[in-house]
């Protein structure tokens, strides 16, 4: 027997890992940084071979780590963690360097970075581990606190996409039906089934414009999931 829960009790970091490869750059969310060895400094990277940054870390043989810090912005999150280098240029509008490996790093959200070697590759099926030496690496912000992914999940009320290796599926107890709710019920929630983003009517979407305590049906049709970019026909009740 598992008890699905024990996963969400391994606690992790959330990290931004950038590659660069043809000139191109690339760069995605992700939670499975660890460092692995310390008499010479090495870290491990679990990336789905679904990411465009995947190919670009094996073929190029680097890849640079960014350590975000607690208050990254959802938009931050969204760019790296929910669309992939092949549509959109995710360095369009953040802060990044050029580290000397040429990889870029991003420096906005973030306290700190790591630029690797690439040592070794594990094949995972879904996903390769890259095992990296740390071949520099510079604080930029030695005030924040870093992110975990707890606090992710509890800040952004988002679950993880489905390249993330920690991945659970988007199951959630369905909602109750209109002729079940009461009237005094608080405003339904509704849950993103792309990306799992809770919209609270409480709490509204302010950045984008929707004030709190608006209910999810008087939501303009042009609003968009603010983690995933998809539209609202792609939300359920909850
Ligand atoms: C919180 C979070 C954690 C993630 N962790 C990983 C991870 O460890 N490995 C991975 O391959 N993808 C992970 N992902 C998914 C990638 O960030 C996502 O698939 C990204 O769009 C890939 O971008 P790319 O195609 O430009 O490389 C995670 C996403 C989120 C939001």
């Amino acid at each position: 027997m598992i008890d699905i829960n024990v996963l969400n009790a391994v606690t992790y970091g959330v990290y931004v890992i950038t590659a660069a490869n043809n000139g191109k750059y690339g760069g995605f969310i992700a939670n499975t940084v660890m460092q692995v060895t310390a008499d010479t400094v090495k870290f491990s990277v679990v990336c789905s071979k679904n990411n465009a940054s995947t190919t670009m870390i094996a073929e190029s043989g680097k890849f640079n780590v960014s350590i975000l810090h607690s208050y990254t912005s959802q938009t931050l999150i969204s760019n790296f963690g929910y669309h992939s280098s092949r549509e959109v240029n995710k360095f369009e509008n953040i802060k990044y360097i050029i580290a000397p490996n040429d990889v870029p790093v991003v420096t906005e959200d973030s306290i700190a970075w790591i630029e690797c070697e690439v040592e070794e590759q594990v094949d995972l099926c879904s996903h390769i581990m890259f095992i990296g030496k740390m071949t520099g690496g510079e604080m930029i912000n030695d005030k924040a606190k870093p992110m975990t992914y707890d606090y992710y999940h509890d800040t952004f009320k988002a679950k993880s996409p489905k390249n993330a290796p920690t991945y659970q599926g988007n199951d959630t107890p369905s909602a109750k039906s209109d002729s079940q709710a009461k009237p005094s019920d608080p405003p339904a929630k509704y849950e993103c089934t792309v990306c799992g983003y809770i919209y609270d009517p409480l709490q509204g979407d302010p950045d984008n414009g929707i004030a709190p305590g608006t209910r999810f049906e008087d939501i303009p049709d042009t609003w968009t999931c603010p983690m995933c970019g998809v539209g609202k026909s792609d939300f359920r009740k909850i």
